[in-house]
């Protein structure tokens, strides 16, 4: 029996949103709506939601400038139950705060399982892209709802990768990077390795080189985010001072922070493709699709919770 339009799963989107949203609609044949924001003289936010909700929503927010959309969430997701709304999704492509997965100091706040559990508390499920999940194996450990789902932008970014450049050496900047790395390489066979890295404090990284020749070759460094921009800048300084012809840079994520751009500029990087996780200059690659063949997944079992 077809599901009523009534029925179906209503993605809601914040205003800045609104393109991300539109592709993620239009690829997964989803209802649309936008939450309404006010903003008061003194800084204190109100929504506006559908007053009428179906039992399953998801809600867009991607998470980087993460502080004022945790609290949008907050009340957000509240709001969408009162309403009526039985299985929530948070669909947020780019998951903050999961790089402080330890305190490195006595005494520092170990932020992914705090927001993690906050999340968690408010929604269903949770669909997101390449988180950094680097002491802890599973996006579930650190974001503990009943559906945790990881997506990759390393296989799309591989495949524009692949349309770019005839025999491109794939480099990870760290250890990290390792897992997209071997993601995209595998994907068209691809040489690749990857440098480590010692970060001595936001803008000071040391990266040293793999131990294979890079002369004469394309390479390409990839990795899950541009923040500052110094790991991939360094590494491309290195790789270009090693007699690599080119150095373009392919991340998922592309929150570059400060001058970030500049930095890769003047680190003499070409290209630099990300996907559409963040929107940005940058985007070359859209994971709408992707997102959207994930969230018809969800959908049965998103049923099933809702039904129950
Ligand atoms: C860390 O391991 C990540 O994979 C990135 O390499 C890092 O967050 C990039 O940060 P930045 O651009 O500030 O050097």
């Amino acid at each position: 029996m077809r599901s009523t339009p009534a029925l179906n799963p209503l993605l809601l989107y914040f205003e800045d949103e609104q393109e991300s949203a539109a592709r993620i609609a239009q690829a997964g044949g989803l209802n649309l709506c936008k939450i309404e924001r006010h903003r008061f003289p003194d800084g204190e936010l109100k929504l506006r939601l559908p007053p009428a909700l179906p039992a399953q929503v998801i809600i867009l927010r991607t998470l980087n400038q993460p502080d004022e959309k945790l609290v949008e969430l907050l009340l957000a997701a509240q709001t969408a139950r009162d309403l009526g709304a039985r299985h929530l999704t948070l669909l947020a492509p780019y998951l903050a705060y999961m790089r402080q997965d330890m305190a490195f100091r006595p005494g520092e706040a170990v932020s992914q399982p705090i927001v993690g559990r906050f999340l968690a508390r408010l929604f269903d499920a949770l669909i997101t892209v390449d988180p950094h999940l680097h002491r802890v194996a599973t996006l579930q450990e650190a974001v503990p709802v009943a559906n945790a789902i990881v997506l990759s932008g390393a296989p799309l970014l591989s495949d524009l990768v692949a349309a770019q450049r005839r025999q491109p050496l794939l480099v990870g900047p760290d250890q990290e990077s390792a897992q997209w790395i071997a993601l995209a390489a595998s994907r068209h066979g691809f040489e690749h390795a990857v440098c480590h890295k010692i970060r001595h404090g936001d803008h000071a990284v040391e990266v040293a080189l793999p131990d294979l020749p890079v002369a004469g070759r394309e390479v390409v460094l990839l990795d899950d985010v541009v923040s500052t921009g110094h790991t991939l800048a360094r590494a491309a300084q290195l790789m270009l001072t090693a007699g690599a012809i080119s150095v373009d840079v392919a991340v998922t994520h592309a929150l570059f922070a400060g001058q970030a751009w500049q930095l890769l500029q003047d680190a003499g990087v070409g290209k630099i493709w990300s996907t559409d996780c963040i929107q940005h200059p940058s985007n070359a690659v859209s994971m709408a699709a992707t997102i959207a063949q994930a969230l018809s997944g969800l959908r049965a079992v998103a049923s099933a919770q809702s039904a129950g």
